[in-house]
């Protein structure tokens, strides 16, 4: 164990923990799909699932994966193979760590395609060029810049570098000092905006249209919607949780951190909500919050019209930058532990061969959204559709299943009890049971949900 934290090393404070989770969970997810979700499944309603979704089955699996990560101090592969070797537990259990550091590879490439938009959006609205932009010359900005792919390829490699920047520098001083400085910048960033919003924008109707019940616009579906939403929002199953539970203290409490970092989540996720639509709302030019268009092709009509737009407007585009940033660190990291403990190469090399095949990766989301380009589809969905539909929807739930039933069930409960051992019996005792039975059985009913809408529109 000593000889892992001398490899990587170990958050230099809880409060480093909670930075690094926060910077991870807070991502592209909390600004571009969680006000739009929340806008189409019901308002209020929504919003309260979600709240329990995230009490009920995003926190104590949090507290799992990370209480796994803290117990073996290695990356999520290394991680499992001990603990099934400890528990001798069937080897199969091995693919949670394998699924972890897979899936946030994937979700890394494309997610530095569309945080390349987003750099892309940053300068573009810095130098005015939206100022008295309509919606159709939004709309047309948008797709050229879709069928742009060296451009999008340029953006795509700066993004990833930056990540690489960050990771290669270890968890101390790269991932560590990021995020003291980045998470509080997004925070900055976040009450700049809402306040801007607050003069700008009609305040009133975002209000209504986020936290009033609307229960004809919810159906089973929301729940299922909210119940996605609450795992992807926290980074779950994806191994990033398990590998920053590596780093984490031995005394600090696994419990109370992973609520503050929920919360930090969910307050971001809001804010975001009420930084743009209000401004959303007010614009003589738009009518309604539309769907996934709301960042690149809404949003920078509103700032364009504005005064101080182009200003405002960048500090948005900083905003989306910085969490994509901070969430991506948290999805190259795991793999990049593992590659280190293999004794294979030191850090640095770790970075660049994994950034370069995540680059490649990327490459199919970056042919994925323009018609005549798109290299090739895979039943009937784009290669980024693909990608996202299979991570998202299906090994994300499975690893959150799979997560559950191992720490239920497969530990022994005085090692799990070990790890979180800070928290009261009683919490522990209602923790364990969630986690044995409410988790699965619930997870398993995204999966075949999804499943069965899959087969159906297929
Ligand atoms: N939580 C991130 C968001 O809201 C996305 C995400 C999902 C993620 N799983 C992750 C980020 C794992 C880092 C690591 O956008």
């Amino acid at each position: 164990m000593t000889i892992q934290r001398k490899l990587h090393g170990v958050w230099s404070s809880r409060w480093t923990f909670i930075l690094a989770v926060t910077g991870s969970t807070a991502g592209l997810g909390n600004i571009w799909r969680f006000p739009y979700l929340v806008g189409e499944n019901g308002g209020g309603l929504f919003i309260l699932v979600y709240f329990l979704c995230i009490a009920l089955i995003g926190i104590p699996l949090m507290m799992a994966e990370i209480s796994l990560g803290r117990k073996s101090r290695q990356s999520p592969i290394h991680a499992m193979r001990d603990l099934v070797l400890e528990t001798s537990a069937a080897r199969y259990w091995v693919l949670i760590g394998w699924f972890g550091v897979v899936a946030g590879l994937v979700v890394l490439s494309y997610y530095s395609v569309i945080a390349g938009w987003g750099l892309e959006y940053l300068f573009a609205m810095g130098a005015g060029e939206f100022n008295g932009l309509t919606t159709e010359t939004a709309n047309s900005i948008f797709s050229t810049l879709m069928a742009n792919q060296s451009q999008l390829i340029k953006w795509q490699s700066i993004f990833l570098l930056s990540t690489l920047l960050v990771v290669s520098a270890g968890v101390v001083k790269g991932l560590g000092i990021a995020v003291h400085i980045l998470v509080p910048a997004m925070f900055v960033c976040l009450f700049i905006l809402v306040l801007y919003s607050m003069r700008q924008g009609d305040f009133g109707t975002a209000f209504v249209y986020l936290f009033s019940f609307k229960p004809e616009n919810f159906s089973y579906e929301s729940i299922v919607v909210a119940m996605g939403h609450a795992f992807f929002t926290l980074s779950i199953g994806m191994g990033a949780m398990m590998a920053y539970g590596a780093y984490m203290p031995d005394k600090a409490s696994i419990g109370s951190s992973v609520v503050i970092a929920a919360l930090f989540d969910t307050l971001i996720g809001l804010s975001a909500g009420l930084a743009v639509l209000p401004l959303i709302f007010a614009s003589p030019l738009l009518n309604s919050a539309e769907g996934p268009g709301l960042l690149f092709i809404s949003l920078p009509v509103v700032f364009g019209n504005l005064t101080g737009g182009e200003y405002y407007g960048a500090v948005f585009f900083v905003l989306v930058s910085l969490a994509a940033w901070t969430s991506a660190i948290s999805l190259l990291e795991p793999a990049v532990a593992w590659l280190v403990e293999t004794r294979f190469c030191g850090r640095l090399v770790a970075n660049l061969v994994l950034g370069a095949l995540v680059w490649l990766l990327g490459l199919g989301t970056v042919y994925s959204f323009h018609e005549g380009t798109e290299l090739f589809r895979i039943w009937g969905m784009s290669i980024y559709h693909f990608l996202d539909y299979m991570i998202t929807k299906l090994l994300l739930p499975i690893s959150g299943i799979l997560i559950a039933l191992f720490v239920g069930w497969v530990m022994r409960r005085d090692t799990v009890r070990h790890e979180l051992k800070e928290d009261a019996l009683v919490l522990f005792e209602w923790w364990l049971a969630t986690i044995r039975y409410l988790t699965p059985v619930t997870v398993l009913l995204i999966v075949v949900f999804a499943l069965t809408n899959f087969f159906a529109d297929y």
